[in-house]
């Protein structure tokens, strides 16, 4: 990947975390009895994940509603293949998630980009209008990244009641991926009343509204080697052709240890999350403090409001963008290339800090490395 073992590798979105005990317990459990036939989802499957959005996130959802499908990137494609034709329009906002825009282009429909606007503050916004001319035109789905890969963005009920609006004026379907959801950086006790809160768009949505989700605790509880994911709607007439795509496959999610993680892992999983994300935000805060530190402008950032990803901003380094992987490489760290990301991703790298606290500090070392040049 780098060229050299000389690096933290803090590229590829998981964490260096064993998974929750009761994962662990769960799985062991289950490799206990020695049969691994084909297996059905059992219906407490769909349940814990409803369980799980309206204890964490206030959203009742009905386990009908609840389909459980083979990864969030997959989802991505079916949701294409389901809801637009060849040669229709779907939006992107990046710079996001590459494989966004490779379920859009790989399957012969048109690329349309919202890129993301940062304020002069630092702080990430859609293009609200832009957007609207983009639905205006005949863009049949948006791909929502919410919270935002890489950015970090929670975006706020207002944004994505706005989002909605727009997508209900003109027609536009909505997939919103939000993988990220659980990882939001709450506020502290005593901390201000406007901290971020993740909003699932299905919660603002009514059943005629054409939005889907897609959810997975892969990223929430570090199992992500599963590829186990679900995806909510309460829109039949977007069910149907979805569904209707995973049942032209010969896929199935019937996986006897998958189930048995994603099921301890919802139900149980929730302790070891809140620990999680203690450690998460203290990591956060130190990165940004070393990062701020020092008067050297080489790499600048907000902090992510969700995710364990920080979008830094290296274009003060004056390097084309081989040159600065390069230049990261050198000061020894193993970042991904902004980029991958599109539009806007070009002097940028994204740096993971789901990493065990020691050696995370062993990583500012570097980071002053590359600020100084
Ligand atoms: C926004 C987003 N969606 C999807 C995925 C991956 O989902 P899956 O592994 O379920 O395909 C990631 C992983 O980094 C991601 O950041």
């Amino acid at each position: 990947m780098f060229g050299t073992d000389a690096v933290e590798p803090l590229w590829v979105a998981d964490m260096d975390f064993a998974a929750p005990p009761a994962v662990q317990q769960a799985l062991a459990a289950r490799v206990a009895h020695p049969i691994y036939g084909y297996t059905v989802v059992p219906d407490s499957a769909p349940q814990a994940l409803a369980d799980w959005l309206a204890r964490r996130h206030g959203w009742p959802v009905d386990p009908a509603h609840i389909r459980l499908v083979p990864g969030v990137v997959p989802t991505l494609y079916a949701a294409v293949a389901a809801l637009t034709e060849p040669g229709q329009g779907v939006v992107v906002q990046p710079p996001v998630y590459p494989p966004l825009f490779d379920a859009v282009r790989r399957q012969g429909r048109v690329l349309l980009e919202n890129p993301l606007r940062e304020t002069a503050t630092g702080v990430w916004q859609m293009d609200l209008d832009h957007l609207e001319t983009l639905a205006a035109g005949g863009a049949r789905l948006l791909l929502l990244c919410s919270p935002h890969n890489p950015v970090g963005r929670v975006w706020s009920r207002d944004e994505l009641s706005q989002v909605l609006d727009i997508a209900r004026r003109h027609g536009m379907a909505i997939l919103s991926d939000e993988i990220h959801a659980d990882l939001v950086y709450a506020p502290r006790h005593g901390a201000a009343a406007d901290a971020p809160v993740h909003v699932p768009l299905g919660h603002l949505a009514t059943p005629e509204d054409r939005v889907v989700t897609a959810l997975a605790p892969s990223k929430t509880f570090n199992i992500p080697g599963f590829g186990l994911s679900a995806t909510v709607t309460a829109n039949d007439t977007l069910a149907r052709p979805l569904h209707a795509v995973w049942a032209r496959l010969p896929v199935s999610v019937a996986d006897p240890l998958a189930l048995a993680a994603f099921e301890a892992a919802y139900r149980h999983g929730e302790a070891w999350l809140d620990a999680c994300l203690s450690v998460l935000r203290a990591n956060r805060d130190a990165l940004f403090a070393a990062i701020g530190a020092g008067g050297a402008q080489r790499v600048t950032g907000s902090p992510p409001e969700a995710t364990y990803l920080a979008w830094l901003d290296c274009r003060g380094a004056g390097l084309d963008d081989a040159a600065l992987m390069r230049a990261w490489v050198a000061a020894g760290l193993g970042l991904s290339a902004g980029p991958r990301f599109g539009t806007g991703g070009s002097g940028h790298m994204r740096l993971n800090f789901a990493i065990p606290p020691s050696r995370l500090a062993q990583c500012i070392r570097p980071i002053h490395r590359f600020n100084l040049g």
